[in-house]
């Protein structure tokens, strides 16, 4: 990415003031995005006028991936973007490989697709969306399970990899990443790949703080792409559970957006681009779009702030991921190796 000198609107934030992370390649990728998952009850189309409305607040980071459903919809917003005079060097646009898609004949046909749906000749950056090819029916409750789940089994994530690097050979993608990893997962891909991954996506927000796996990648040269980093308040039903706490809600955030007199999510997203991650906020309201991305220019938080939100993680991972276990009644920590070592089948 290089400068973009467009013209701000008043409710904008000058995009060349968003603080840049740089990947392993040398490559810029604004260290904050939006998300473009609806969460199943936000439509196609509003999220669609969202990505519009973030480009003019100053957004240039998106966050893609085709099970959302709506990249048709999202690369008419980006065709209208890039017709405004935007040039596409200036954005950082990002989708993901769906569990349905790990076989090598389906991965490139996959990637070119979402390409046509986003209306883009390449993407900065395609992740693999999860390390199973366990896939279910869109909005499942959590129970269900797919009869041919299998647990991860590496030789097959790396023949998906393949497909993966052969992208970045073709020119489809700038860069290719992997999401919902764990150490033990990262470490076998960092052994066998030949372009490694120069992002992890992953979930991280004050109440999930992961530090083991956070500083493994930055040891490792991987940017860490945080996901629900508000803490996912709009999140569907089927992934609630009555254990789950709220990093908005917590007294040490709620303390210092009453000092700062922002929003709570506002100080989730201060401590993120602070701490090193890069979340992708989702909102469909265009004054917290607008709230959400000042707060990351703005001043930063104190070292007794940053000190404060790290001592209140509680390790409540929200996204627990249970529909794509491989057995049943397993529990879902299954899928996190959380032992140290990839969960044996
Ligand atoms: N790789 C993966 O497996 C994976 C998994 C989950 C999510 N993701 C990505 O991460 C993105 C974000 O995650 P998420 O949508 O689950 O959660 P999130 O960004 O933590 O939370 C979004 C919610 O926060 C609210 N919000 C945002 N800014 C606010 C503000 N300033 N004040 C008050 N409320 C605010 C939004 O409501 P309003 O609309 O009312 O503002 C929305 O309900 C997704 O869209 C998707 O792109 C990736």
């Amino acid at each position: 990415m290089t400068s973009d000198s467009r013209q701000a609107p008043a409710d904008a934030v000058d995009p060349n003031l968003v603080p840049q992370r740089t990947l392993y390649t040398g490559a810029k990728m604004p260290a904050i995005g939006l998300g473009t998952f609806g969460s199943d009850h936000i439509s196609h189309q509003v999220v669609a006028e969202t990505v519009l409305a973030a480009a003019e607040v100053g957004y240039r980071h998106f966050d893609c991936a085709s099970v959302y459903g709506n990249e048709d919809l999202i690369g008419l917003s980006f065709q209208n973007i890039l017709r405004d005079g935007l040039q596409r060097k200036h954005l950082w646009i990002t989708s993901k490989l769906w569990n349905d898609k790990h076989g090598e004949a389906d991965v490139i046909a996959s990637c070119e697709k979402s390409l046509r749906d986003l209306r883009l000749d390449y993407l900065d950056l395609y992740l693999v969306h999860w390390p199973f090819p366990n896939h279910h029916p869109p909005g499942c409750d959590v129970n269900v399970r797919n009869p041919h789940a299998v647990p991860y089994i590496h030789e097959n994530y790396m023949r998906t990899w393949r497909k993966m690097e052969e992208l970045v050979d073709r020119g489809l993608v700038r860069h290719i990443g992997t999401s919902n990893m764990t150490v033990p997962k990262m470490k076998l891909v960092l052994r066998d790949a030949r372009i490694k991954p120069a992002a992890n996506e992953m979930e991280l927000h004050p109440h999930f703080q992961q530090p083991e796996f956070f500083q493994y990648l930055l040891d490792n040269g991987i940017a860490p792409i945080g996901y629900s980093p508000i803490g996912s308040p709009g999140r569907p039903d089927r992934d609630r559970t009555p254990q789950d706490t709220s990093p908005t809600e917590d007294p040490v955030i709620l303390k210092i957006a009453a000092r700062l007199g922002i929003h709570p999510a506002v100080v989730c997203l201060k401590w993120a681009v602070q701490r090193g991650q890069t979340p992708i906020p989702f909102s469909a309201n265009r004054r917290n779009l607008f709230a959400n991305l000042r707060g990351v220019v703005d001043a930063p938080l104190t070292a007794e702030d940053m000190k404060a939100i790290q001592a209140i993680d509680r390790n409540c991972r929200l996204i627990k991921g249970q529909v794509f276990l491989w057995k049943d009644n397993q529990s879902w920590e299954d899928l996190w190796d959380i032992h140290g070592e990839i969960t044996a089948p």
